[in-house]
């Protein structure tokens, strides 16, 4: 489980963070955050399992509307992580289950 303070997100924005799993094993992932929207996913990009930024909370394009892999420029709808434009199209981004509490965003591990 890991914490990420709301106010630490910038709107638009994303911020990224190490997830440890029940096993121990460490997950990269990251917080998006477009007005009312907010999700987590896994940093991994579904064309090569790569990490989907090359800055740290670098997520969003240039317009701050779509999640984009810095790799191949595979483009991806913040809401539902559907990949709309790259050599991934129609796949996802791995969700990652989590609550807003007192401003703070709670991230669940993977089971
Ligand atoms: S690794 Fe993401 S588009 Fe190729």
């Amino acid at each position: 489980m890991i914490e990420i303070l709301l106010a630490d997100i910038p709107d638009p924005g994303a911020k990224a963070f190490v997830l440890e799993t029940a096993g121990g094993e460490k997950i990269g992932g990251f917080v998006v955050r477009i007005g009312p929207i907010i999700r987590a996913y896994v940093n991994s990009c579904p064309h090569t399992g790569a990490p989907l930024n090359w800055q740290e909370d670098r997520f969003l394009d240039f317009t701050q509307t779509e999640v984009i892999c810095t790799l191949h420029g595979a483009r991806f709808t913040p809401a539902s992580g559907q990949c709309t434009l790259g050599p991934c199209k129609g796949k996802h981004l791995t969700p990652l289950s989590f609550e807003i509490s007192h401003g703070k965003i709670i991230v669940r591990p993977l089971s």
